[in-house]
This record gives structure tokens, C-alpha cells and sequence, in this order.
């Protein structure tokens, strides 16, 4: 057997790159139906419920999330996409989440005004120089909602109730919410003195990055997923039985709602969320089958009520959460979620000679602005290759169109399964195509 080596085009001594960058994939077309599905049932969703689309630039200052989400956070400490622009200036990033953006424009735009609650959501791309594995991508996709000016922990359950919503019209079944609170920011200060005290005893059963977050971000000790680390993370005392009245009382009502509305729910006291503006009630969503590691969590949210006064607005409650398209497409496809919806055309236009493909382009017009989706190959001589292709594709009508049909202003419509032919005037072609085919 003889191998052909590749002949890889080269720039100054350097191969080109013939693969996407590590960490991202192209969305291929067989891929796109399952990314079409989730996007678009997210947004009838979310529309219905009366959140209105906000669209953020996909880079921001730097410091939006410094200041935002955290400096000491893994996304921004670690995983930051940060631009070189010519010039100097501003420093910007690719931007690693949605929220604090949101709550920039929320600001600048003087939202506060808006009958409240405002709710907003987001569909799009977001960048986190992270090691790439399964279910995690240095470009991934999100979609998010966010609500602005409800304290009411009725409105933590709207949320979460609506993630549910979501799920569950996606088809997903295999999936359960971890919830848990963080409290008031005193009740977090107390707290996180009592655990560093904890850790430090341990200190030597720690990984190294773990010694890091005892100075650095000691609530994030408790999510570590190494196993030693998760040992010492047992023996921690919790932020659960530290919390204030309020605070508590406040949970317990949430849990209470989600109890009442059958909401698939686990208590988890580690939970913590890699975000530094969080408060109250916070969750994450992670397929119930499965041991919750870090990269296979669907989404998750929480309240984030100091945000926008850390970012120059009024004082403002707010909660929110955001979804992985990757992740929740891989669910789709690990449930053996079947998608229903036909995707290929179900109709080919073939035409024979220069006057028919004019005619050609006008009938496909027509079935377009019929939303009939169908193929063609307008550029190709002679019937038989037109045809073939139309079998290939698995179309279900043919739609012949040739000098006599020019004349004749009709075209030949031929059913692919019976062979049957007949012959119908170009205008209602549109329409009686969509009564063959069961449009509405
Ligand atoms: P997050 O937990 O960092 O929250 O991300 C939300 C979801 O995005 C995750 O649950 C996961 O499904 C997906 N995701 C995150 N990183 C990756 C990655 N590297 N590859 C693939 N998918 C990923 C936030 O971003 C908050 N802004 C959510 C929020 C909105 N909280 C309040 N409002």
C-alpha cells in the first residue's frame, strides 16, 4: 500500500492552520437542526414569558469584568480573551459571560425607568480561554435571561420555573436543579472566615490550586472536584446553617414554591458558582443520571442584587441565568431526543434550456415567498443528472420546467413515489404544492 503524504500550503516557512482553533468547532449543516431547536424553542420560550432581546458587543472594556464578575475568578484570572488593538487606549476582552454586559447596558440606557421587573435575554457567543475537553469549548454559546427590580423570592422561582419550562419543551427529562444560598454579603463574610479557618487546618490535603483559592477565592474551595479536596470539603462547616433570618426564611420559601410546582430539585450546600457577584438563592442544572462534574452542568443562575451598584447604577435587585448550547444540543442527542421536523426539501425545480431556467428562477421565487422550501441545481444541462440528484436529496416532488412549459406558462409536477405526472399553471403552483404537501 503506498501512502500519499498531504501537501499542507505554507506561509514563510510555516504551515498554514487547516484546523479550526483548539477549543472551537464549526457547526456543521447536519449539526444545525439541533442548534436551530434549541435556539429558537429558547426564544419562544423566553418571548412568550415577555423577556425582550438585548444584543451586547461581543468585547467589552476589560474592566466591566474585572469590576463585574470578578478578578479573582477563574474566567476572569485564567480564561480571559484579551485583545491587542493597535493603539493602546482601552483595554478590551472577549467577553466570558453575559451578565455583566446586561447590567452595562441596563445602566447606560437608563432601564431603570422601564416598568419593572425589566427582563431581558441574550442569545450568542461567548470566550473562555479554558482547557478544552468534553463539553467544553473556548467559544461556546449561551443563552441567558435576566430580570431586574424584583427582591421577591417569588421571582427566583419564576426563574428557575421557566429554565424548567424550557428543559421540558425541549424533551429533556434527565435533569435535576442543585440549589443553594449564599446569603446576604455579611452572612458570606462571616462565613467565609469560619471555612478559611477549616481549609487552613487541612491546608497539606489540599491540590495546589486550592492552596491558591484559600487566599485568593475561599468559597470556590468547596466546588473543587478533587477527591481530597472533596474530602476536606465534607468535613467544612456550612454557609446553609450560617445564614441570617431573612436570608433563610427567604430560601426556604423558594424551596417551598419548587416543592408545590414539582420542580426536580436537590439541596447542595457546596454549591458556590464560579461568580463573584452572587447573593441569595443560587443553582445550577446538571443531568440527574450523571456525577455532577463541573463541565456537564446545562445552565445555572442566581441573584445577583450588588451588581449594578457595583457597576455605577442605583441600587437594583436582580437575578438571572444563562444556558450552554453545546451541552444542552449533547443532551438532546444522549437522550435519543428524536428532532421531528423534516429538514431536507421536500421539492426540486429542474428546468431544461435558456429560456426555462428564467422560468425557473420565477417559479422558485414564488415557492419561497410560499415558504416551500425546495432544491435545485440551475446551473445543470440535461434532465437525467436533475433528476438523480432529486432522488439523492429525497425529494417528494419534481417540478419539471422545459421549452413547452415556458409557452404554456405551466410546469410538470411529478410525484417521485407514484411516477405520476400532471400539469399545473405556474401561478398556483405555490399553492397546490402546499396542499401536497400538508402546509398550512
Ligand atoms: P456560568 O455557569 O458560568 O454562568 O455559565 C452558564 C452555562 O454556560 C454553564 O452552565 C454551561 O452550560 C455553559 N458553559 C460555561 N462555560 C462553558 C464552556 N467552556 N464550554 C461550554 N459551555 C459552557 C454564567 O455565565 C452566568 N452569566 C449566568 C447568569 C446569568 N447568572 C445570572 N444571570
Amino acid at each position: 500500500m503506498t501512502t500519499q503524504k498531504k501537501k499542507v500550503p505554507r506561509e514563510a516557512g510555516r504551515a498554514l492552520p487547516l484546523q479550526a482553533p483548539r477549543g472551537t468547532q464549526d457547526i456543521l449543516p447536519s449539526e444545525q437542526k439541533y442548534w436551530e431547536y434549541v435556539i429558537e424553542t429558547a426564544k419562544q420560550v423566553l418571548r412568550g414569558w415577555d423577556w425582550q432581546r438585548l444584543d451586547t458587543p461581543l468585547f467589552e472594556e476589560t474592566s466591566l469584568f474585572t469590576v463585574g464578575v470578578g478578578e479573582d475568578t477563574d474566567i476572569v484570572a485564567k480564561e480571559l480573551f484579551e485583545l491587542k488593538t493597535r493603539g493602546g487606549g482601552a483595554a478590551y476582552s472577549l467577553r466570558p459571560e453575559g451578565t455583566a454586559a446586561v447590567v452595562r447596558a441596563y445602566i447606560e440606557h437608563g432601564m431603570r425607568s422601564w416598568p419593572k421587573p425589566v427582563k431581558l435575554y441574550y442569545v450568542g457567543p461567548f470566550f473562555r480561554y479554558d482547557r478544552p475537553q468534553a463539553g467544553r469549548y473556548r467559544q461556546l454559546h449561551q443563552f441567558g435571561m435576566e430580570v431586574f427590580g424584583s427582591a421577591a423570592p417569588i421571582t427566583d422561582v419564576e426563574v428557575i420555573y421557566v429554565a424548567h419550562t424550557l428543559l421540558a419543551q425541549l424533551g429533556l427529562e434527565d435533569y435535576v436543579f442543585h440549589i443553594n444560598s449564599l446569603g446576604v454579603p455579611a452572612d458570606r463574610k462571616a462565613y467565609v472566615k469560619v471555612l478559611k479557618e477549616h481549609y487552613r487546618r487541612n491546608r497539606t490535603k489540599l491540590c495546589r490550586d486550592c492552596k491558591e483559592r484559600l487566599k485568593t477565592n475561599p468559597l470556590r474551595l468547596l466546588d473543587c472536584k478533587e477527591e481530597k479536596c472533596q474530602q476536606v470539603a465534607k468535613g467544612a462547616p456550612r454557609l446553609l446553617d450560617s445564614l441570617s433570618d431573612e436570608a433563610r426564611s427567604n430560601f426556604e420559601r423558594v424551596v417551598a414554591m419548587l416543592e408545590e410546582l414539582g420542580v426536580p430539585h436537590e439541596i447542595r450546600g457546596s454549591l458556590v458558582r464560579g461568580l463573584d457577584y452572587y447573593n441569595g438563592t443560587v443553582w445550577e442544572v446538571f443531568p440527574k443520571s450523571q456525577e455532577p462534574a463541573s463541565q456537564a452542568a446545562l445552565g445555572g443562575g442566581g441573584r445577583y442584587d450588588g451588581l449594578i451598584k457595583r457597576l455605577g447604577g442605583k441600587d437594583t435587585p436582580a437575578l438571572g441565568a444563562a444556558f450552554g448550547v453545546e451541552r444542552i444540543v449533547s443532551r438532546l442527542k444522549e437522550e435519543g431526543i428524536e428532532l421531528t421536523a423534516f429538514d431536507g426539501p421536500r421539492v426540486f425545480v429542474a428546468q431544461l434550456g435558456d429560456a426555462a431556467k428564467m422560468t425557473a428562477l420565477r417559479v422558485m421565487r414564488s415557492l419561497q415567498e410560499a415558504q416551500i422550501h425546495f432544491a435545485e441545481s440551475i446551473d445543470r444541462e440535461g434532465m437525467q443528472p436533475q433528476l438523480k440528484l432529486a432522488s439523492r436529496l429525497g425529494a417528494s416532488w419534481v417540478v419539471i420546467i422545459g421549452q413547452k412549459e415556458v409557452l404554456d406558462k405551466t410546469v410538470i409536477l411529478r410525484n417521485v413515489v407514484s411516477g405520476m405526472q400532471e400539469v399545473v399553471p405556474q401561478e398556483s403552483l405555490a399553492q397546490e404544492l402546499s396542499k401536497r404537501l400538508d402546509l398550512p
